[in-house]
């Protein structure tokens, strides 16, 4: 909405209260990003964000006057209902694909203002003393275009993956990274030959030509990425996000956008570093993609080998976490499918009524996005100082009585620290080997984790496989310690 409403700076200097206030708002999304920094602040996080955003887009309507103040409340409305009806429905494991839609929805709108001040740049201030928009103006409107339009197509593809309706294994296609270097290669020469060429009718080719050249770029980008490193991806589009904003706040002389922008941007890049170091994987090798194409685990659809494992009930589980003095739970993405967080709570609360120790154990990429088992662990009113990340508590494993694994896999999975040709080799994973039993709730030995590779845990002499949906298996051990 901000994009349309600044869309029509007339030109005319920006009053300083109203400088003032895009700055109030841009101190206001500094707080939001330190508030979402810890759950414990993160709800007040989002309010100073809320409210940073309405300064902004306020301001920037008060001292506007091209836009038409009827038509954006319109489109306003329409986006919040749309936005509201999306929240409220949205399940907490399609979380992921919600926002790469909605940073899909980011870079269209970048192109669409780009392409609107370049077809009406007198609307937005751009025309110099010659009557043709500047050079200056040209290029930063040329990268929002490409920015805009990279982020979008490559948010399009992370959808269709994160969500089931594209496969998530890696498209390799030949020679891609010449192809991809080439093109970007492209995009810069074509953005500067815009920029040099004076006069619409000779310059409309290469502006078209980018924006056709960074469509195709973001496509090409995304396709071999697959597997574990969607997330990144995710993160990474919303840093590419916010520097189309930020370069579309340049050609709109719009410095809310220009703040709101940069910081979208390198908190994403920010945001993306951490992932990739909880991973132990390079950003330039996610990049590139690749990863899990080569995966060996049943992912793929190959048999594994049988090997023996043992298999416990919910009345086996209930008698050793009754008798535990210290049990931690490492929560994963089977939690999150299973909506287990309330049961596990009640279990929680049954153990420490019992004088069981019980923390829990977070992997900075359990679950499918930064911080989902944290958001589900809170929903479940699990106090905030019983959770615990991995660096805090992997040394812990070894004091342990039972390491309760309910709906994890990859964050648990040995092979991340001992197999070389493993795709998950090097991320830093939990030592739930040293604890005296582990439990392990899964549906199936069948099933694998998002990797797609088999995890020797399972296999273990202290292991027990709890295998039930884990909401179910959880109720039935809370039921058995009754
Ligand atoms: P995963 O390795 O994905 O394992 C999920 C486990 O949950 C599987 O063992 C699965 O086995 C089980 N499961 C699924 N539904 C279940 C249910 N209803 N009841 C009980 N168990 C159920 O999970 P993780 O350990 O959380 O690891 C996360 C992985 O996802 C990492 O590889 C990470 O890189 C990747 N990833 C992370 C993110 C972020 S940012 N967090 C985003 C995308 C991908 P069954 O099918 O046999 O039940």
């Amino acid at each position: 909405m901000s994009f349309l409403a600044a869309g029509a700076e007339g030109g005319a200097a920006t009053p300083a209260w109203a400088m003032l206030a895009y700055l109030v708002a841009g101190i206001f999304f500094i707080l939001a990003l330190r508030g979402l920094s810890s759950p414990a602040t993160s709800r007040t996080g989002n309010r100073f964000g809320m409210a940073g955003m309405a300064i902004a887009v306020i301001t920037t309507l008060v001292t506007h006057s091209i836009a038409n103040i009827a038509e954006i409340g319109i489109a306003i409305f329409i986006g919040a209902i749309i936005g509201v009806t999306m929240a409220r429905r949205i399940a907490m494991t399609s979380m992921p694909e919600l926002v790469a839609g909605f940073h899909s929805l980011v870079g269209l709108a970048a192109v669409l203002v780009g392409w609107a001040a370049y077809l009406n740049p007198g609307a937005f201030g751009l025309l110099t003393d010659g009557g043709a928009i500047g050079p200056v103006s040209k290029i930063e409107m040329g990268l929002g275009i490409a920015i805009g339009a990279i982020t979008f197509s490559g948010s399009v593809i992370a959808f269709l993956k994160l969500s089931g309706k594209m496969s998530g294994s890696p498209i390799m296609l030949p020679g891609r990274h010449i192809i991809n270097l080439g093109t970007l290669a492209a995009i810069l020469v074509l953005t500067a030959m815009f920029a040099h060429t004076p006069g619409a009718d000779a310059n409309l080719p290469f502006i078209v030509a980018l924006t056709i050249a960074a469509f195709i770029i973001g496509f090409l980008l995304i396709i071999p990425i697959g597997g574990a490193d969607m997330p990144v991806v995710v993160s990474m589009l919303n840093s590419y996000s916010g520097w189309a904003a930020a370069a579309m706040g340049f050609t709109l002389g719009n410095s809310a956008m220009i703040i709101t922008g940069a910081l979208v941007g390198s908190s994403g890049a920010i945001l993306s570093y951490i992932m990739c170091k909880a991973m132990n994987r390079s950003f330039i090798s996610v990049i590139a993609g690749g990863f899990g194409a080569d995966s060996s685990g049943g992912g793929n659809g190959e048999v594994r080998e049988q090997r023996p494992y043992k298999q416990g009930s919910a009345a086996d589980a209930a008698f050793m976490l009754e008798q535990a003095e210290k049990v931690i739970v490492i929560p994963g993405y089977g939690m999150a499918v299973a909506q287990a967080q309330h049961a596990l709570r009640e279990m929680t609360d049954v153990l420490e009524e019992k004088g069981v120790e019980v923390k829990f154990a977070i992997h900075p990429v359990a679950g499918r996005m930064p911080g989902h088992m944290n958001v589900l662990l809170a929903e479940a009113n699990v106090s905030y100082d019983k959770v615990f990340e991995l660096e805090d508590i992997n040394s812990e494993f070894a004091q342990a009585d039972v390491a309760f694994i309910i709906g994890a896999n990859d964050v648990v999975n040995p092979a991340a620290k001992t197999d070389k040709s493993s795709p998950i080799y090097g991320m830093p994973v939990f030592d739930v080997d040293k604890a005296k039993q582990v439990f392990f709730i899964k549906r199936s030995m069948g099933g694998v984790g998002y990797a797609g590779v088999d995890n020797d845990v399972f296999y273990m002499d202290q292991t027990m496989m709890l295998l039930s949906d884990a909401k179910k298996m959880v109720e039935e051990i809370v039921k058995a310690m009754d």
